[in-house]
């Protein structure tokens, strides 16, 4: 775990160019760097798309050496109450910047855990020092930051990356890394990481550890990533719809026993019915049954019965047609 945070914290973005997929957003923090004057920002998105990055490369370039003087980040899901605000932030911000830039930046990572009450004396705090102090928040979802905060801050929304620029921001690391990896090993890392920066160069730590050698293959990313082949899956679905239900059951029943979550599963399966060449009916009724499974055990239903049920539905269609 310790190792899994090095490569990240290794290839963390260390300017704003250097941010992949973002280049709307970054052409205009940038601006704001270069004129030496940053509003209040909340950067909102989906997870590992470089929203903490770029609030440290904002304060990087703006404050260059003076950097760890001027700027500083708390954690909000350490610290979420009110007490934090109160007395920590205000401390901070009360004290002025050292210097040519006339504020300091202070970091609100992870926003959306502060407490409505946090949020509510947060909203004050931006207005009393904002002469000397400039807030940047964090989150995951706008909706969870109380509409007055929201309303007094720039919001910029990062976008889920591309399979592209995760193999990108994949390959870059590889490279640097000394470590070998084909185009099909970057696209199942693109595939898993599911738009998130972070997860991708995970997997490729975790990789590079399984493997014991500079080279990762195919079958590495399916041990650490949870990855199940595609072929395993669409011989299930092939297999239950031939009416073969012990045997398709037996081979989910293998994919438990291997330790995939019975919702990795089915999401792979739900991919791979996208892929297969069948007619659009029958396709239309695979999406139902597996979505129905994949909402009955997020729901609660045991994972075992949840597949065999989906197992028993893609069965029964295939009886009819
Ligand atoms: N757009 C990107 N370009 C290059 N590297 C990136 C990008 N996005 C994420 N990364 C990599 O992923 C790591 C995590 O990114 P970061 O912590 O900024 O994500 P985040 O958006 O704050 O996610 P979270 O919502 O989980 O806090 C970075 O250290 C960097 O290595
Ligand atoms: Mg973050």
């Amino acid at each position: 775990m310790i190792d899994y945070e090095v490569l990240i914290e290794k290839y963390r973005p260390k300017k704003l160019d250097e941010v992949i997929g973002q280049y709307e957003i970054i052409k205009r923090l940038k601006k704001y760097v270069e004129r030496k004057n940053v509003p209040n920002l909340l950067l909102t998105g989906p997870r590992g798309s470089a929203k903490t990055a770029s609030a440290h490369c904002i304060a990087r370039e703006l404050f260059k050496d003076d950097f760890s003087l001027n700027f500083k980040e708390f954690n909000a899901s350490d610290e979420r109450g009110i007490n934090t605000v109160r007395d920590k932030i205000k401390d901070y911000a009360n004290v002025k910047s050292i210097g040519d830039v006339k504020f300091k930046i202070i970091l609100l990572d992870e926003a959306e855990s502060l407490t409505s009450d946090a949020q509510n004396a947060l909203k004050r705090t931006l207005e009393i020092y904002t002469n000397s102090c400039r807030f940047i928040l964090t989150c995951n979802y706008s909706s969870k930051i109380i509409e007055p905060l929201q309303s007094r801050c720039a919001i910029y929304r990062f976008k889920k990356l591309s399979p592209q620029n995760i193999m990108k921001i994949c390959k870059n690391v590889c490279d640097k890394e000394s470590i070998q990896v084909q185009q099909e090993v970057l696209e199942s890392i693109a595939y898993v990481s599911d738009g998130d920066a972070r997860r991708a160069i995970g997997i490729i730590e975790t990789a590079r550890l399984t493997s014991e050698s500079n080279i990762i293959t195919i079958d590495d990313i399916y041990q650490v990533a949870s990855l199940i082949d595609k072929k395993t899956i669409i011989d299930i679905i092939k297999t239950a719809l031939s009416g073969n239900f012990v045997s398709a059951r037996i081979m989910i029943d293998d994919l438990l026993i291997d330790g995939l979550s019975s919702l990795d599963i089915i999401k792979q399966t739900m991919d791979r019915v996208e892929d297969m060449s069948i007619d659009d009916k029958t396709k239309i009724e695979l999406i139902c049954i597996i979505g129905e499974a994949h909402w009955r055990i997020s729901e609660g239903e045991d994972d075992a019965i949840g597949l065999h049920h989906m197992i028993a539905n893609i069965a029964q269609l295939g009886s009819l047609i």
